[in-house]
């Protein structure tokens, strides 16, 4: 049997460009993979099957079982492969959780089948599953560019810590894209920079979300959120991906555990996590 602890990520910046001749948008965001996890585990089987907690989620739409169609597909192989998935990580919350299942599928299953793919081959695949997925390929911190599917890695930052609150609201991510305004893009030169500023080493620091005018308009509750969160972390809160869990920033965890706590008490789910890097435990990230 072969285990995986698919992690959860924040974008720390998020800027849309413009829209692409294929309907997709080209984005520009610095994405970190952090402490919170779901667990993925394989077995050789007859079948593809997925069994998952909850049940609900074990669906044919499920990223872990279309990654295994899509490698058996793609090798032409008759077998199987019995999946396992526990699920921690919020869905339709901007954190990735789909994606990041799906990408470690492709790693884990690729190994059970013995198909000796590497980093380019599996970006294909992952590409082909979704706009996220390329990312946790790498895992850590990194510039994603394009569709998604340009990631570049960048060094480690010292240790930080994620607050994350969550207004229990569920988001498609398509329908924030659908009502983002040609007006709301920019040049992306704010997510840039903070790239650069990684790249040097300096301490973590967020950008801006597009994508959070969009999720405002469409849920209040969100706006709400973003700013009971802000209250507590002044100028260090940002939307993550298309909502709508809120990220802010902490150097100690204490002081995010202090933050979580007072906002549980309003209702909201929140976690405490830290940023880890792609060689953490139980990380599959065949493209570092
Ligand atoms: O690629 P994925 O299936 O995760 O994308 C979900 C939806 O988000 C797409 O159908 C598209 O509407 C939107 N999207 C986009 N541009 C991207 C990524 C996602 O418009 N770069």
């Amino acid at each position: 049997m072969l285990t995986a602890r698919p992690p959860a990520k924040v974008n720390l910046s998020l800027e849309v460009r413009g829209r692409r001749a294929d309907g997709f948008h080209d984005l520009v965001s610095v994405m970190q993979t952090i402490s919170l996890s779901d667990r993925l585990t394989v077995e050789p089987a007859d079948e593809i099957t997925l069994e998952s907690a909850p049940a609900s989620l074990a669906g044919p739409d499920n990223l872990v079982l279309r990654a295994a169609h899509a490698l058996r597909s793609r090798s032409g192989r008759q077998g199987g492969s019995r999946l396992r998935l526990e699920k921690r990580i919020p869905t339709g919350a901007g954190l990735g959780g789909g994606s990041s299942d799906g990408a470690a599928a492709l790693a884990l299953v690729s190994r059970l089948w013995g198909m000796d793919l590497h980093c380019s081959a599996l970006l294909k695949v992952a590409a082909e599953l979704g706009s996220d997925l390329p990312f946790f390929l790498y895992g850590g911190i990194a510039l994603v560019t394009g569709r998604g599917e340009d990631v570049r890695p960048l060094p480690d930052p010292e240790p930080t810590w994620y607050l994350l609150v969550n207004p229990n609201v569920h988001v498609a991510t398509r329908e924030i894209f659908a009502a983002l305004r040609r007006e709301e893009w920019s040049d992306g030169e704010e997510t840039l920079r903070l790239a650069g500023a990684v790249r040097d080493g300096k301490p973590v620091a967020l950008g801006r979300n597009t994508l959070q005018a969009p999720l405002f308009r469409l849920y209040p509750a969100a706006e709400r959120c973003f700013r009971e969160v802000e209250e507590q972390a002044p100028g260090r809160t940002i939307v993550t991906g298309s909502g709508p869990t809120v990220v802010a920033l902490y150097k100690l965890r204490e002081e995010a555990a202090r933050a979580a706590s007072l906002l549980e008490h309003r209702g909201y789910w929140t976690h405490v996590a830290r940023s880890i890097t792609a060689t953490a435990e139980g990380q599959e990230t065949p493209c570092r």
